[in-house]
């Protein structure tokens, strides 16, 4: 598994990562938007054989580090790749000089939920009604963690 740092390069490649990941896709202009804000970085994932497969994108500001928006491509689940990208962003946030992580999760997003416990994250806010769509309404949970583990 390799990580590289994104660049304008990936933009394409970012954004179809993340069509694959969520049912509301962010669009190339959306992400260059979020990428030339100060502090945004993304992350590309390649799996065991090269291939594309997940992607974190982060801000970080004031010595914290927020996650924005992290997957990992149905096909290569459960292998360990969410895992690895959530290592990744906390050296990224660490080298960005962030002593706090922070990520809003929906609150029945149960398996991104377990990956995040597992990496330390823990629960200090709850935002009632925070994801809206046609189909439902969802509450956030902002988790926390030290990027220190
Ligand atoms: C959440 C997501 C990133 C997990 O990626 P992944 O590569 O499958 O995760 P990993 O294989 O590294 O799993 C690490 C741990 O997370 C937990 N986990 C991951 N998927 C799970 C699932 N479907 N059900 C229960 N626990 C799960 C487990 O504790 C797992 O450890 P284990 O395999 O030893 O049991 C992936 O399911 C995804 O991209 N989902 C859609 C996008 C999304 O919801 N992103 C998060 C938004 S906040």
């Amino acid at each position: 598994m390799k990580v590289t740092l994104a660049s304008a390069a990936h933009l394409a490649l970012l954004a179809a990562l993340h069509d694959a990941c969520f049912e509301e896709a962010w669009d190339e202009g959306a992400l260059a938007a979020l990428l030339a804000t100060p502090g945004a970085f993304a992350l590309v994932m390649t799996d065991e054989a090269e291939e594309p497969a997940g992607f974190v994108i982060g801000r970080a500001a004031a010595g914290e580090c927020e996650m924005l928006s992290l997957g990992v491509v149905p096909e290569a689940r459960r292998r360990g790749l969410g895992r690895h990208l959530v290592t990744a962003f906390a050296g990224h946030a660490r080298k960005l000089a962030a002593d706090e992580l922070f990520l809003e999760v929906a609150e029945d997003n149960y398996a991104a939920r377990a990956l995040y416990a597992a990496a330390g994250f823990t629960q200090v806010g709850r935002r009632a009604g925070y994801y809206r769509s046609a189909a439902s309404v969802r509450a956030a949970l902002v988790l926390r963690a030290s990027p220190h583990f």
